[in-house]
This record gives structure tokens, sequence and C-alpha cells, in this order.
């Protein structure tokens, strides 16, 4: 249930091998979307090289950093609360100083040090590596403030340090920023424009991620297939480039097939993709590596065309239907997965049943599912109004999770008595007698540990199953 309602996860610390000649301690912790949380790996990194340890303990923190999300009012207060911790911290340890970076941090600027007097660093998404000498402003008594986003930060420079959970899956970020101005979306605000990552970067933080061990990535982007390398700069410059670079340019599908054929033991997912550019190439380069995971997150947001043209989504509700068919006619066992929003201003009740009979047309296999939350400064907030009521937006949010464990249900029933390939990940959470993996699908699989070990590619026979979970038991190691 937890993960159909709310794919963002909250506040975990992250932790490192600590280095013997660092002396302070740095306490981070994330929310929000996948990119923050690869985000906190790279300023990690960054920090380790200025004498930072990471610590789980926020009372032993000298510096605390908190990694925020604006993507709507929840998240925003969930940071709020979590600073009130800090504060009574700080009460015990009057030296530790508070950062904040992400989304929050862009767009309050410097009314964060006004309103939260515990803050003493706010710095935007793009001026990481602005840090030490942020940290040094502070540490000499003055607070320090940097927001500015830029047309070609990528850290593709920096090796981000690897949160050591499990070792077997890690997230890779190709691109920043996002172009596609949904009228509800404050991540066009926070995050800025459109760049992507030189892809020989990308191939080296695979080969060395591989060579350490892991077997799972993830390419991150705010809008993944939208990726164009064309020698760096914001993508909406590629107009201007030469004849040279658009001859010779790296788009998505390209950079997909790259990754596969680099690595063709490593399993290769990507998030997120936006429908509207979506390319048949990409889908073709899945059907053509076997290691490219056969799962696309394909976010909808609405099933009415009208409130599609009002969320300024570039697609409407036929186009994505027909991607569906051709995305079930090129891999048939893909499994695609949605974000879904109701309570958009202005949204009727017609335009709510058109998200239900598009859910029953494409009975996903899994969704995350989420009411309007108005964000300031977004072309929503600023031309409607957001006129639905709070109970209307409940009841409908209510409907579409029903539905949506209906679908999960049937879709997990159809792996029942199948043999699926699981990637162990770690312990099951109710038993310790027991692993948990995902297949390439991306649905969790539990089966007896025998003498398996994480990280190892297992067939593993489905027997029963829950609306979210196969449960089977291994017949082998997968070739
Ligand atoms: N491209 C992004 C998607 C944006 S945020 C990604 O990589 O994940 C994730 C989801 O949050 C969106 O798909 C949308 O369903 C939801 N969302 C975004 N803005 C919102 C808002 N103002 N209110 C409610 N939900 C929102
Ligand atoms: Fe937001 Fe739309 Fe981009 S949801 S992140 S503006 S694709």
């Amino acid at each position: 249930m937890e993960k159909i309602i709310d794919e963002n996860k909250q506040g975990e610390s992250l932790v490192l091998e600590p280095k013997k000649e660092n002396t302070r301690k740095l306490f981070i912790e994330s929310y929000g979307c996948a990119m923050n949380f690869s985000d906190s790996e790279i300023v990690a990194s960054i920090m380790a090289k200025e004498g930072f340890n990471t610590t789980q303990n926020l009372e032993d923190a000298d510096l605390v950093l908190v990694n925020t999300c604006s993507i709507r009012d929840k998240a925003e207060q969930t940071v709020r609360k979590r600073l009130e911790k800090y504060n009574a911290v700080k009460r015990i340890n009057p030296k530790m100083k508070v950062g904040v970076l992400g989304c929050m941090a862009e767009r309050l600027k410097h009314k964060f040090l006004e309103e939260e007097k515990i803050v003493d660093l706010v710095v935007g998404p793009d001026a990481y590596k602005d840090l030490p000498n942020l940290i040094t402003e502070v540490e000499d008594g003055r607070n320090a403030v940097n927001v500015t986003l830029s047309k070609d930060e990528t850290y593709g420079d920096i090796s981000p340090v690897r949160l050591n959970t499990n070792g077997v899956t890690a997230l890779v970020s190709i691109t920043r920023g996002c172009d596609n101005m949904c009228t509800f979306c404050v991540v066009p605000f926070t995050r800025g424009r459109e760049r992507s990552r030189d892809p020989q970067s990308i191939l080296e933080e695979i080969n060395d991620l591989w060579d350490k061990g892991f077997k799972e990535i993830t390419l991150l982007g705010q809008n993944v297939d939208s990726y164009l390398w064309y020698g760096g700069g914001l993508k909406k410059d590629f107009e201007k480039a030469s004849e040279l670079q658009k001859a010779t340019c790296t788009s998505f599908s390209n950079l997909l097939e790259m990754c596969a054929k680099a690595q063709p033991k490593m399993r290769i997912r990507f998030s997120t993709s936006n429908p509207q550019d979506l390319t048949l190439d990409v889908i073709k380069t899945m059907a053509k590596f076997d290691n490219i995971c056969n799962h696309i997150h394909l976010p909808v947001q609405s099933g009415s065309n009208r409130v599609l043209r009002e969320m300024n989504r570039l697609h409407t509700r036929e186009e994505y239907m027909a991607l569906i068919d051709n995305i079930r006619k090129i891999i048939p066992n893909c499994a695609i997965s949605q974000d879904m929003m109701v309570g958009f201003p202005t949204e009727t009740e017609e335009d709510f049943q058109d998200t239900v009979s598009l859910m029953n047309y494409v009975k996903y296999n899994f969704g995350y599912m989420f009411t309007y939350s108005e964000r300031p400064g977004t072309l929503a907030e600023r031309k409607m109004t957001d006129d639905i009521p709070e109970e209307t937006k409940k009841q409908r949010l209510a409907d579409i999770v029903e539905l949506q464990l209906k679908h999960s249900d049937i879709r997990t029933k159809e792996h029942l008595n199948t043999v699926v390939e699981v990637l162990i990940e770690k312990e099951s959470k109710k038993s310790n007698k027991q692993w948990s993996g995902r297949t390439p699908q991306n649905i969790v699989a539990v089966f007896p540990k025998e003498h398996y070990k994480i990280g190892d590619f297992v067939k593993v026979k489905v027997n029963t199953c829950t609306s979210a979970t196969l449960i089977g038991e291994a017949i082998g190691l997968a070739p």
C-alpha cells in the first residue's frame, strides 16, 4: 500500500566508509526523489575531501545537511518538522551547523534564513561544488547562500560515494533539470534547464560500479528520455550546435545501447520517462538487449485530454494509448507503471472518469498517486484556481488507489507458476531465512536463502503471491 501511494522515500541517512584522516562529522539525509538520493552521494563525496566523515547519529554531527523536496506542500512540511528536531539537538550541541540543500533551498533562497532560524547554509542543486567555500563562511560565523542555477553542471567529474546498503544496485544520474514546464510542477524552477552528462563519464561510472560488484544501475533524470549529448550545454541550445555536433550527438537510445554493450551482464533500468519523449527507438533498444530491464515508468497524470492540455502535457490520451500498444507489441512482457494526479484545477467528474478508464485500459503493474498540491510560482498557481474541494480530491485518490491495487493484483498473478529471474538485494524484511530481490519487471520476489548470496541472479519458481510480492523457491542460478 505504502509503495503505491508515495514513491518518495523519507529521510534516509547516508553513511560511508570512514576515512581515518577525517576529523569532522557530517550527518546527511535526503527526502524526495531518487535524484536527491543520488545528489547526496555527490555531496558526501565533496565533503569527504573537506575532512568530513559521515555519521548516523544526529547528536554527534558537526554539520547537518538535509536534501529537500518541494514537489508537494506535504514534502516541504516534512522538512520543516525535521528542522524542529535539529533545533532540539542544537540546544545540546550548540556548535552544530545546519545546511539545507535541494529543491526547497532553490525555491526559498534567502527567505529560508529568515523563516527558519536554525538554518546556517542554503545551497541549490547546481551549487554543491561551492560547498567547501560556503562551509568556511559558515564556520567564520556568517550565513551562506548559493542558489545559482547552471547551464552545464552535471557533476560528471565527481565520483559519487555509494551508500553501501546492498552493494548491488546503484543510481547513475545522466541528465539534470527539466524543460517540459508541466503547469503543476515546481521542478523546472528548482532544478533549472535541462542538460545532459558526457556519455564517456557515464560509461566510466558504470564500468567502475561493475568492477566494485554492483549488478544493476538505474539511469536517472527528471525526464530521462530527453537525454541529448552534443558536447555540453543546455538542451534548448542544441539548435545552435554545429553540423558536426549535430551529426555526432548521442540520444537516449544511443546511450542505452552503449551502456547495455559496455556491461552486458549488468541490469540496466531508467527513470523517469515522460510519454512525449519516449521514442520507438528506445523501446526497440530495450527489446534488443536482454540486460535492459523490461519495465517503463510512464507517468501520465490524467486520462482526460482537456486536463492534459491544461497541464501542458504535450500528448493526448489517444497518443498515450498508442504508445502503450507499441510497447506491448514490441516488448510483450514489459511492466508499465504510472504517476497519476487527481484534483487538478477544473477537473470534473467526467475528466476523472477518463482517468479511471485509462487505468482500466492499461492495467498498470503499479503506480504512485497524488492529490494536486498547488506550488508557488508554477503556471497553474498563477493562472488557475485550486478549486477542487479537499474531500473530492481525497475521494478520487482513494478510488484510484483501490483500482490500482486490483490491477497490481491481476498483473502480479500473471507470474504464478512461471520462472522469473531475480537479482538478490537483501534479506527479506519478514524473515531472516528468506532473500528479497526484484525481477526485471521490478516486482519484488522473496524465497528461501539456501546457499545463494546477495548479488546472485537466481531463477525463482513462483508459487504464490500478494498484490505486490512474488513468493517462490530458487531452482538454480540464472545463466
Ligand atoms: N520527472 C519527474 C516527475 C516529477 S515528480 C521524475 O523523474 O520523477 C513525480 C510526480 O509527482 C509527478 O509525476 C506527479 O504525478 C507528481 N507531482 C508533481 N507535481 C505535483 C503537484 N504540484 N501536486 C501533486 N503531485 C505532483
Ligand atoms: Fe515536472 Fe513535467 Fe518535468 S512533471 S519534472 S515539468 S516532465
